[in-house]
C-alpha cells in the first residue's frame, strides 16, 4: 500500500510541475483529488486493510492529499503570474512608433464663405435667419410683389411641386417670414440653399445665397452702400473698388447690382471677367413699399434696404475654381485642398 501511495505520488507531482496552463492544472487536480481521483479512491480501499494498520494508511494518505493540494497551490499561483506577464507583454505599446495619422475632414468652400460671411454681418449687427427650401408660392413670390406673370414665375425657372409649393428660387422669401414674424428694427442675413431649373458650366440648379435685410426708421441708400462696402472690403481687401449699377427688382426701388473690380485680373480684363474689368456679385434695393404693405409694416414710417448674394460666385472667386460643378462632386481631391 504505501508503494501504491509513493506512485501516486510522484506520478501526482510529475504531472502538476508540468501542467503548462490553469486548465490542465486544474484537471490534474480532478484526476488525483476529486470524488472518483486517485487519492480518494485509496482513502476509499482503506476498509480492506488489517485494523492495526489503518490509522498510519489512513495519516499517510491524508498528508499525500494535503501535499498534492498545497503543490497545486502554488503551482496554480506561478501559472497565474505567467499568464498575467504574458498579457502584458502581448498587450504592451510601443510608444517609440511613429503615429497614425488620422485623416482629418475639410470645410468645403462654400461653408466656408458662408461662415465668413456670417462673422462680418455679425460684426455689423446682424442676426442670421433661416427659412424653408420647400417654399409657397406666397413667400417666393406674391408676397416680393411679383405679379403672377412675372416672368421669373414661368415654368422654364422654377421647381414647382403643386401650384401652391416650390423650391424656393431665391432666398428673399426669408424676408417675409422675418418680417412676419417681429417688428423693426430687424437685422438679418438668411444663408441658404435655392433652385432653378438651370444646369451648365456657370449655373448649377442648387446653388447658394445669402439674402440681407436691414428694416428701420430713416435706412437710407447710404446705409445700404455702406453696409456693402464694409461687407466686401472684408470679404477681399479694401482695395476692392465697388460700383452700384441701377437694375430691377420687383421687391426693391430703386434696385443696383453690385460689381466689383474684377479679383482675377484686378481690372484689366480676363476671362472670369468677360473682359469687363467687373464682376457682378449681388442684387439690391430700398424695400419696395408693397412689400412692407403684404407683411404689416407701415411704409411711411419705415424703410429698408435688402441684398441677395450668389455665394457659389464668391466662393469661386475666393479659392479660383473655374468650374462650378467641381463645387458638387465631392472629389476628396478637390475638397482636401480646403
Ligand atoms: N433675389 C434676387 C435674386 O435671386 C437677388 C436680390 C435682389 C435680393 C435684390 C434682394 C434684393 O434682397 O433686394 O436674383
Amino acid at each position: 500500500m504505501k508503494d501504491e501511495l509513493e506512485k501516486v505520488r510522484s506520478a501526482a507531482l510529475e504531472k502538476i510541475v508540468r501542467s503548462p496552463d490553469i486548465s490542465q492544472l486544474t484537471q490534474v487536480q480532478v484526476e488525483y483529488l476529486g470524488r472518483k481521483g486517485a487519492v480518494t479512491r485509496l482513502l476509499r480501499q482503506m476498509g480492506s486493510l488489517p485494523a492495526e494498520e489503518r490509522p498510519v494508511f489512513g495519516k499517510l494518505a491524508n498528508e499525500l492529499k494535503d501535499e498534492i493540494q498545497k503543490e497545486i497551490d502554488s503551482r496554480r499561483a506561478e501559472l497565474e503570474k505567467d499568464e498575467i506577464a504574458q498579457r502584458l507583454t502581448a498587450e504592451s505599446v510601443d510608444v517609440t512608433l511613429p503615429g497614425i495619422r488620422p485623416d482629418i475632414g475639410h470645410l468645403h468652400p462654400i461653408t466656408l464663405v458662408f461662415e465668413e460671411i456670417r462673422r462680418i454681418f455679425e460684426g455689423l449687427g446682424f442676426q442670421v435667419a433661416t427659412g424653408p427650401e420647400v417654399e409657397t408660392e406666397y413667400h417666393n413670390f406674391e408676397a416680393l410683389n411679383m405679379p403672377r406673370d412675372h416672368p421669373a414665375r414661368d415654368m422654364q425657372d422654377t421647381f414647382y411641386i403643386n401650384d401652391e409649393v416650390l423650391l424656393r428660387t431665391h432666398t428673399s422669401p426669408v424676408q417675409i417670414r422675418v418680417m412676419l414674424s417681429q417688428r423693426p428694427p430687424v437685422r438679418v442675413i438668411a444663408p441658404g440653399k435655392v433652385f432653378r431649373r438651370d444646369d451648365d458650366v456657370t449655373h448649377s440648379p442648387m446653388f447658394h445665397q445669402v439674402e440681407g435685410l436691414a428694416v428701420d426708421e430713416n435706412i437710407t441708400l447710404g446705409d445700404l452702400k455702406g453696409v456693402l462696402e464694409a461687407f466686401v472690403h472684408r470679404l477681399y481687401g479694401p482695395q476692392t473698388a465697388l460700383r452700384f449699377r441701377p437694375s430691377f427688382f420687383p421687391f426693391t426701388e430703386p434696385s443696383a447690382e453690385v460689381d466689383i473690380r474684377c479679383v482675377i485680373c484686378g481690372g484689366g480684363g480676363c476671362r472670369t471677367c468677360s473682359n469687363s474689368g467687373w464682376l457682378e456679385i449681388l442684387g439690391s434695393g430700398m424695400v419696395h413699399p408693397k412689400v412692407f404693405e403684404a407683411v404689416g409694416y407701415d411704409p411711411e414710417r419705415y424703410t429698408g434696404f435688402a441684398f441677395g448674394v450668389g455665394v457659389d460666385r464668391l466662393a469661386m472667386l475666393k479659392y479660383g475654381i473655374e468650374d462650378i460643378r467641381m463645387l458638387y462632386e465631392n472629389d476628396i481631391r478637390f475638397l482636401s485642398q480646403f
